[in-house]
């Protein structure tokens, strides 16, 4: 049977300690092969939700739960121990906490060893990764020796070597400077194009989500305010701007030209676009 890759039915959670509903009735349905742009404001709930989507909800914290997570047609609680962890791979903002091995190999290694791949199979899937997230020369270092961005160009292979049919990425960039992250960026922009893999990516820099997803889901207070194709969902920018996100500025000027008239039509979502826009808004040349 074909399954939604997620499907979330009225679900709450309201943390033991949290003063109200981190998630409050909240519908969202992902299909297998979709890449999903997950925003909002802080505290609008967006690691609430994605944990509750990889098991660590209820998992690892206590709360309330109403409703249901369902992942590959399974609600989240009524997997096996371990069968979650096996579908779903999670890469999060800090590279040093997700490090645990003493040489780079080794941590690619060690999830594929878990699995119980075979030698040809881990060997295999070891040098797609590498080559895939650029590691080339650094298998044999130690991690002291590698730098943030390297280190989290790892823990994204080490992730996608265990081939997950869903990966999740919180804020992956945050601490990283901005060539690290352009080069994370690529990494996930090759990773789509080789791959058929169902991605929720959460990221405070819209630029870098725009090419690679192909819908936006806007959260707010634990709801989910606005969902639509990437293009679409800049039609308008009001509710962003009150949610206090920050369209990038190919689209922000855009949508300037748009709202003042000078130009009809969808929102610009790169340079060349925009360009595009202030030309026909000149009366074209
Ligand atoms: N462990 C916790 N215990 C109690 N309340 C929590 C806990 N974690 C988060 N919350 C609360 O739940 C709500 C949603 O938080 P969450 O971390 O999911 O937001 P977020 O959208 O990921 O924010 P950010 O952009 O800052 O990462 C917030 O009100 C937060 O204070
Ligand atoms: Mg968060």
């Amino acid at each position: 049977m074909n399954h939604h890759a997620v499907e979330i039915i009225d679900y709450t959670w309201k943390y033991l300690h949290g003063t109200g509903e981190a998630v409050s009735g909240l519908n969202l349905t992902v299909e297998a092969g979709e890449c999903i742009g997950l925003i909002g404001s802080n505290g609008s709930g967006k690691t609430t939700l994605v944990n509750s989507i990889d098991g660590l909800i209820p998992g690892q914290y206590h709360g309330i739960k109403t409703g249901e997570v369902r992942v590959f047609g399974t609600e989240v609680e009524e997997y096996k121990r371990g069968e979650l962890q096996r579908e779903v791979g999670l890469v999060f903002s800090d590279p040093e906490a997700q490090f645990t091995a003493m040489t780079v190999e080794d941590e690619l290694v060690f999830g594929m060893e878990n699995l119980g791949l075979s030698l040809k199979e881990i060997q295999v899937r070891l040098d797609w990764a590498c080559e895939l997230a650029d590691l080339g020369s650094m298998l044999e270092k130690p991690p002291y020796e590698i730098s943030g961005g390297q280190k989290q160009r790892v823990a994204l292979a080490a992730v996608l070597a265990m081939q997950p049919k869903l990966l999740i990425l919180d804020e992956p960039t945050a601490m990283l400077d901005p060539i690290s992250r352009a080069r994370v960026f690529d990494v996930l922009a090759r990773l789509r194009k080789e791959r058929d893999i169902t991605m929720i990516l959460i990221e405070h820099t819209l630029e870098h989500i725009i090419p690679l997803v192909d819908r936006m889901v806007l959260l707010g207070e634990g709801k989910v305010l606005h969902q639509a194709p990437t293009r679409e969902f800049f039609d308008d920018l009001t509710l962003l701007r009150e949610q206090g996100v920050l369209p990038p500025s190919v689209v922000g000027f855009s949508g300037w030209l748009r709202e003042s008239g000078r130009v009809d039509g969808p929102s610009a979502l790169s340079i060349e676009e925009a360009a595009d826009q202030a030309r026909q808004a000149r009366g074209g040349e």
